[in-house]
C-alpha cells in the first residue's frame, strides 16, 4: 500500500487533508505531537493510518521519514503543521519570527529533501506544501509578518523543487487555502469585529470548512495530476479576487 506523510494530520486542515488521502487508498502516517486520536478515529472509520509522533519543532524532520519509511514506500508528502505570532514587525523578536519560519519553512524544505530519494526510487512523488491567501497578501486586519514571509517562501521552494524534481517522477505544489475554522483562526473568529471584516471581503459569504479545502488539496496527489506542477491552487471562496 502506498504510504503518505501528512504533518498537521491530528487537526484541522491536515486531518481533513489526512482522511480524503486515505479514502483515496493511501495508508497515512499522521504526524502530530499527539497522533493518537486521529489514528484511532482513522481506524474507526476503516481508514488505514499510523501515528507519527514527532514534536517539528524539537525533533529532527528526517525523523518522519525514518518512521513512516518502516510502514512503507512513501508516495506522498503533505506539510500542513503550522503555528502563527500574531504581532507587528517591531514587536516580534527574533526569536518568535525564527519559530514561525522554521516550522512552515525550514521544515517544508528538510521534509522535502528527506523523502525525495524514496520517492525518486519508485520513479513516482507527490508533495503539497500548504501556502495561504496570505501568500499573495500582506495578512489582512491582524499583523503576521513571519507568517505571511514564511507562506511566500513555499512558493519559491515549490517552484524550485518542481523544476528539479520533475524528471524523477516527483510533482511540487502549492495549496493556498482562504479563512477556515480551525483552532489556528480562532483567536480571528472568536473576534466579531474581525471575524465580520474578514468575512465581508470573501465573495462566497462564508469560511472554509477543512473538508472544502482537502477535497481540492488530495487531488493534487493522484496519478491524475500528472502534468501539475510547481503551481500554485487557491482555494478561497474567492477572497483574493475580491
Ligand atoms: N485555518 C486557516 O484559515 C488557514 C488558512 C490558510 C492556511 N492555513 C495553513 O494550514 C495549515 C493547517 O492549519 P490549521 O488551521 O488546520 O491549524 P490547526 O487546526 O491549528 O492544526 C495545526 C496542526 O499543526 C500541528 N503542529 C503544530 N505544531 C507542531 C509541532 N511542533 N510538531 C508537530 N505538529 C505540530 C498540530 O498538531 P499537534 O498539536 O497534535 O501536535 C496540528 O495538527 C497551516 O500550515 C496553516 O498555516 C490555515
Amino acid at each position: 500500500m502506498r504510504v503518505a506523510i501528512v504533518t498537521g494530520g491530528s487537526r484541522g486542515i491536515g486531518r481533513a487533508l489526512a482522511e480524503e488521502l486515505a479514502k483515496k487508498g493511501f495508508k497515512v502516517g499522521i504526524v502530530s505531537r499527539h497522533p493518537e486520536g486521529a489514528v484511532k478515529s482513522f481506524q474507526e472509520m476503516g481508514l488505514p493510518a499510523f501515528p507519527v509522533a514527532v514534536d517539528l519543532e524539537k525533533d529532527p524532520p528526517e525523523k518522519v521519514v525514518d518512521l513512516a519509511l518502516a510502514e512503507g514506500d512513501i508516495h506522498a508528502l503533505i506539510h500542513a503543521a503550522g503555528i502563527n505570532v500574531r504581532k507587528p514587525a517591531l514587536e516580534l523578536s527574533y526569536e518568535e519570527w525564527r519559530r514561525v519560519l522554521y516550522l512552515h519553512l525550514d521544515v517544508a524544505f528538510l521534509l522535502a529533501k528527506a523523502v525525495a530519494p524514496h520517492m525518486a526510487c519508485v520513479g513516482w512523488g507527490r508533495i503539497l506544501f500548504i501556502g495561504s491567501v496570505t501568500t499573495f497578501t500582506s495578512g489582512g486586519p491582524v499583523p503576521i509578518p513571519a507568517y505571511v514571509s514564511a507562506k511566500t517562501g513555499l512558493l519559491g521552494l515549490t517552484r524550485a523543487l518542481a523544476k528539479e524534481w520533475a524528471p524523477l517522477g516527483i510533482r511540487v505544489n502549492l495549496l493556498c487555502p482562504g479563512y477556515v475554522q480551525t483552532d489556528f483562526t480562532a483567536p480571528v473568529w472568536s473576534n466579531p469585529d474581525l471575524y465580520q471584516a474578514i468575512t465581508s471581503r470573501i465573495p462566497v459569504g462564508r469560511w472554509a470548512s477543512p473538508g472544502e479545502i482537502a477535497k481540492v488539496g488530495a487531488l493534487l496527489c493522484t496519478e491524475d495530476m500528472d502534468y501539475v506542477t510547481g503551481t500554485t491552487v487557491v482555494v478561497d471562496g474567492g477572497f483574493l479576487s475580491y
